[in-house]
């Protein structure tokens, strides 16, 4: 009894001890906050790049960068973004520290996204895990390797929903649905910020883009959002409003303007939604020159009215704008801007400074002997392995041509993409070293010697723009390898091809109309199937790709995405089936472009069906049907479902779901058992199907598990059109399954 006063008496004296550093911590703040002059708090709403080139951070003597050298010298930049290297960030560091007047330390930014030098699966890849670990644990290893580096803030997570192969951006985030997108969301926000923000191997993490950016119409970057309120609320929303909850410290606003406002204009999501009712402390930095650009989107006159536009708002750094820094003074002197603003915006940034630890030290990320400790670190490296075999989704597997036997085969590794050491790399790596990755026929020639495995690249799929190397050009020409590849796969027992998208074709400005097999690859892919029709294709792509023809032609398909630095040795491990996939698919696939944007859960329509009449909600020469739906991945093993059974807790307000899984293959697996409702009547219609639960569960052969969900009223609850979130009461459908087609399913009705 005595331990547990004396435990309770510590637990509190420790909250209030906490509390009170928390205190001490804000009236540091608004003490600097009371020396510092209107100039110096506008400089901290200023965020540039970096001048850096290869001989450290000396001015160029060219007039602008001289001048970004004078204003850190003079406090008026608050952050950097783009500067990395202990070496380099303490130099940069050292200018604003030790020169301007009051010392307040810079905060450096950096597009840490999927792992750092230690690169791993692009992020739409990670999501097909629906592994919360080990998300969180590939954000954790960007960040000790980031911050290795003299970083203090990633530009991540990105947690835009999108329903749109053909925008490039889809590889950057976690796919199409806000149940899982939010789950995320948390893990790697989580992953990211540790529990100690002040320690030295944690960043400050950034939800973006605050918001719509991923509903851009028909997919082409930067375009206009416009989203009813439902889709607002209910999908867009909720994965920035579970990084909120999640304590990330930063959110970025978008390029898009949503429903004819930008984003980073738009008070009402800024100032009155995020800051206001979601009561978020951190700040908001806009995106690369987003306030600037307000004046192209014809809503602001000219730069300083963009400014104007852009604090009143809530938007609290500039980046790369240059307008905050040379505009808000004279705003202010003019009555046009609210000194008020400035003070709120420059307390969230140094708060956020103050919390990662920057004013006790503003070098503690800067230490070069932990730098070179700690980047490429062997954990790194295996935990990158460990996520990029869990990323992969086992699209098709007809006749159990997977796995391969281990010897006596002969294996004919075919494609562009094949040995490919850079575009498995993804397109954010911009900590990375080029052409680190492990390629596919590096891993599968390594990890196996007795089968005779033989190379071919068959057609190139890129010209690369050697001036910049991330500007790709489509190669529709060069058929020189062709017949060479055409010859080897005949005389092989199989046919590895690795096909897909070079990693510069998607992400940030690679949107796609057409989103089949880029270039030469369609033709190459007939021409072998001709003389040997035994083909695994190992797809590696940054988007939900359309490919009717393989899907129906090839026997084997194996979504490899980007994977990262380990790439060939996790194809290798699942091919030879000492790794049973287990990823499910985090976005639809459409089978063709035309059905974009397509998703799992769309509403009903008026007119479902029926099938046999003209009108109805279809397409006249195409299914309604994608290629492969959400949630679909299969392994070497099969699994069955059987006794779902739905029991309601009026008092508590809960429902149980209970259900057996059974592991009914050759093989031990892992399965994502998946939860779906639809609220069969309501004020505002509900989706045919919403993900609402998902369980991970590893099961040896022939064993079986019971699992049970929970739902409650925030599973079973939406939001209505002014945002305000509610419960119906009434009848529900309960769907269970290994995928977005659930196999079971029971309606009850749910009320309290
Ligand atoms: C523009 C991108 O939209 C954003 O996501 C990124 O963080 C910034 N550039 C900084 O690189």
């Amino acid at each position: 009894m005595k331990k547990g006063i004396l435990i309770f008496t510590l637990l509190f004296c420790s909250v209030l001890l906490f509390m009170n550093m928390d205190v001490k911590k804000k009236d540091k703040v608004e003490e600097l906050l009371s020396k510092m002059t209107l100039e110096e708090k506008i400089g901290q709403m200023n965020q540039y790049s970096s001048f850096f080139d290869a001989t450290g951070p000396a001015p160029k003597n060219d007039g602008y960068q001289k001048e970004r050298y004078e204003h850190i010298k003079n406090g008026l930049v608050g952050s950097m973004l783009n500067v990395r290297g202990a070496k380099q960030v303490r130099e940069m560091q050292k200018i604003a520290v030790e020169n301007s007047r009051l010392g307040i330390p810079l905060i450096f930014g950096f597009d840490v996204i999927h792992g750092h030098k230690t690169v791993f699966p692009i992020p739409l890849a990670e999501a097909a895990s629906w592994d919360l670990e080990a998300i969180q644990n590939g954000a954790r290893v960007a960040a000790i390797e980031a911050a290795a580096e003299g970083l203090n803030w990633t530009f991540a997570p990105m947690v835009d929903i999108s329903r749109d192969a053909r925008w490039g951006r889809v590889m950057e985030g976690a796919g199409e649905d806000p149940y899982l997108g939010s789950q995320i969301a948390i893990a790697r926000v989580t992953g990211f910020q540790g529990d100690d923000l002040s320690a030295n191997n944690t960043l400050a993490a950034c939800a973006k883009h605050f918001a719509g950016y991923g509903f851009a119409e028909s997919g082409k970057d930067y375009n206009t959002a416009d989203v009813g309120t439902s889709t607002l609320y209910n999908v867009i929303l909720p994965p920035f409003k579970a990084a909120k909850d999640a304590g990330v410290r930063t959110f970025m606003n978008s390029f898009n303007e949503l429903n004819g406002i930008p984003a980073t204009g738009d008070k009402y999501l800024q100032r009155d939604l995020l800051k206001g009712k979601w009561n978020f402390k951190g700040f908001i930095v806009s995106d690369w020159g987003s306030i600037g650009e307000m004046i192209a989107h014809g809503h602001a006159a000219d730069g300083p009215h963009a400014a104007e536009l852009a604090l009143r708002a809530g938007s609290d750094m500039d980046m790369e704008s240059h307008l905050y820094i040379h505009q808000l003074k004279s705003l202010i002197e003019q009555g046009k801007a609210k000194e008020a603003h400035i003070d709120e915006a420059v307390k969230r940034i140094l708060q956020v400074k103050m919390d990662l630890g920057l004013f006790d030290d503003p070098y503690k990320y800067c230490d070069e002997a932990r730098e070179k400790e700690l980047i490429y670190h062997k954990d790194h490296r295996a935990a990158a392995l460990d996520m990029a075999k869990k990323s992969i989704v086992l699209l098709k597997n007809e006749g159990n041509l997977l796995p391969l036997k281990k010897e006596g085969e002969s294996i004919a590794i075919i494609g562009p993409l094949a040995n490919d050491k850079n575009s498995p790399l993804g397109n954010w790596r911009l900590g990375s070293e080029d052409n680190i990755a492990v390629s596919v026929w590096e891993g599968m020639s390594e990890y196996n010697k007795s089968n005779k495995l033989e190379l071919a690249q068959g057609v190139r799929l890129i010209d690369e723009n050697p001036n910049f190397p991330s500007h790709v050009k489509i190669n529709y020409t060069d058929k020189n390898g062709m017949d060479e590849a055409v010859k080897l796969a005949k005389k092989s027992d199989k046919v590895i091809l690795v096909l897909g998208e070079h990693g510069y074709q998607s992400g940030e400005g690679r949107s796609r109309s057409d989103i089949g097999l880029p270039g030469l690859q369609q033709e190459l892919l007939e021409k072998i199937h001709a003389v040997n029709p035994n083909i695994i294709l190992v797809l590696m792509n940054g988007r939900p790709l359309a490919l009717p023809w393989a899907d129906e032609n090839v026997p084997a398909i194996v979504e490899a995405w980007q994977l990262g630095i380990e790439t060939g040795n996790a194809v290798a491990e699942v091919l030879y089936g000492d790794y049973n996939p287990s990823g499910k698919l985090p976005m639809t696939f459409p089978r063709d472009v035309g059905q974009v944007p397509i998703y799992y859960n769309y509403k009903n329509t008026g007119r479902p069906g029926p099938k046999n009449e003209v009108f109805w909600s279809h397409y006249t020469d195409m299914t309604n049907d994608p290629l492969y739906h959400f949630g679909h991945g299969l392994s070497y093993t099969t699994f069955k479902y059987s006794n779902l059974k739905t029991s309601i807790n009026k008092e508590n307000k809960k429902v149980t779901v209970e259900i057996t899984i059974k592991n009914t293959g050759d093989y031990d697996g892992t399965e994502i058992a998946q939860l779906y409702i639809r609220d069969k009547v309501a004020t505002i219609t509900r989706p045919v199907k919403e993900l609402k639960g998902f369980q991970k569960l590893e099961l040896k052969k022939g064993e079986s598990v019971n699992h049970t969900f929970t739902l409650t009223e925030k599973e079973l609850g939406y939001f209505d059109n002014q945002g305000e979130f509610m419960f119906e009461a009434g009848d529900f459908d309960i769907m269970v399954g290994g995928s977005s087609k659930t196999e079971l399913s029971e309606t009850v009705n749910i009320a309290w």
